[in-house]
């Protein structure tokens, strides 16, 4: 039995409350599904100004009447301190995910950026230490290693940050290291690589890669590839960012608390590969995508290559992705079909 069993197993016969901040979002909605089939009380927290009330419908939808009931949401907004301190009460481990992503996004606008990413997340701090929790899980990012050439990329080693978005990210492990040294709070931080999965959507500006072309291949337009498709990123399916959030939440190893995780597969696919793969998938479900795609510059902001060494989350927490991105495509792919045919 893997550690992430034993702890799911421990988790449903002791019941903790949660919170989760952005529940409405992608990330957060999965991490919602999770914590209700594991019989789990959540709040969730969601100013919806990325995230979609549909989230929440799905995962209603997915989870039976009774542990629905187990679930109250706060529409309120990390900015809002007051809304933090409610959100908190009675709290045991916070996953904290709200957050403005994209690079992109934060250079077209820095000043909301920052005060969603690193305003909202010290309120989030100061909520959470007040109300005592036992351990805050929050969303770190792999655009903190900016320009450190080495690849696989190690916790200890990061260059300089390339994108506003970066900063924050950044500025939220130093505002959760002074807060275990000045207040004694535990935190973990996750620096996610490329995260995929159901409900991470395709639509608007900002969008991640691969739902976008999944919508574009399914409704057969153009896929654009930014530069020549050698880069290269540690795409990692959602599951195994869920498994990661539990498994750090609950840890009970102090030398394992207070410290920042790469969380990824340890792989690393370039554009062009993906491209191949998500045709590959669609063709074995019966949709046929024959445009040759089409190539732009690079991005500005965009790390060339990603790639995750994620030797200690597997030491610290026995974190073991349960998914390789081609299972994950796989899983992916029949949401990607029901929702993103237009
Ligand atoms: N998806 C990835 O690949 C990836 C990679 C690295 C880091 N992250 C981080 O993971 C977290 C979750 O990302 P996601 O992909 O699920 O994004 P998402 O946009 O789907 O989810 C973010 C959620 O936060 C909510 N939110 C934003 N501002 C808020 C505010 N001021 N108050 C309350 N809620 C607010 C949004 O409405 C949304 O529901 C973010 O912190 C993001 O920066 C994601």
């Amino acid at each position: 039995m893997t550690k992430y069993q034993t702890c799911c197993d421990y988790l449903t016969q002791h019941p903790s409350t949660w919170l989760i901040t952005g529940v409405a979002g992608f990330i957060g909605s999965n991490l919602l599904e999770k914590l209700l089939h594991l019989q789990q009380r959540v709040v969730g927290l969601d100013n919806f100004a990325t995230g979609f009330q549909s989230n929440l419908d799905e995962v209603q939808a997915n989870v039976s009447p009774e542990l629905w009931k187990n679930f109250t949401f706060i529409q309120g907004d990390i900015r809002d301190l007051n809304d933090c301190h409610q959100a908190c009460q009675g709290v045991d481990y916070v996953l904290h995910q709200a957050a403005l992503g994209s690079v992109p996004r934060s250079i077209d606008d820095p000043i909301a950026t920052n005060q969603t990413n690193i305003d909202g997340f010290l309120n989030m701090l100061v909520a959470a230490n007040q109300a005592h929790v036992k351990n805050v899980v929050y969303a770190a990012s792999s655009s903190t290693y900016g320009d450190h050439p080495a690849l696989p990329k190690v916790e200890a080693h990061i260059g300089n940050p390339l994108s506003p978005y970066a900063v924050t990210k950044y500025v939220n492990e130093l505002y959760a290291s002074v807060f275990q040294r000045s207040y004694g709070l535990n935190s973990i931080g996750l620096r996610y690589f490329n995260i995929f999965g159901p409900r991470q959507t395709p639509e608007g500006a900002y969008a991640a890669v691969i739902p976008k072309w999944a919508a574009a291949m399914i409704a057969g337009q153009a896929v654009l590839i930014n530069g020549d498709g050698t880069t290269s990123r540690d795409f990692n399916f959602v599951a195994n960012a869920v498994q990661a959030n539990i498994l750090a939440a609950v840890t009970d190893d102090k030398a394992a608390l207070n410290q920042i995780y790469n969380v990824a597969v340890g792989g690393r696919t370039d554009l062009n590969q993906l491209f191949k793969l998500l045709t590959e998938t669609l063709a074995s479900s019966g949709v046929q995508y024959t445009q040759p795609a089409q190539y732009r510059d690079f991005r500005a902001g965009d790390v060339l290559h990603s790639q995750a060494d994620i030797s200690k989350i597997q030491q610290h927490l026995g974190y073991v992705p349960e998914f390789d991105i081609v299972q994950g495509i796989q899983q992916a792919m029949p949401w990607y079909l029901s929702h993103l045919s237009g």
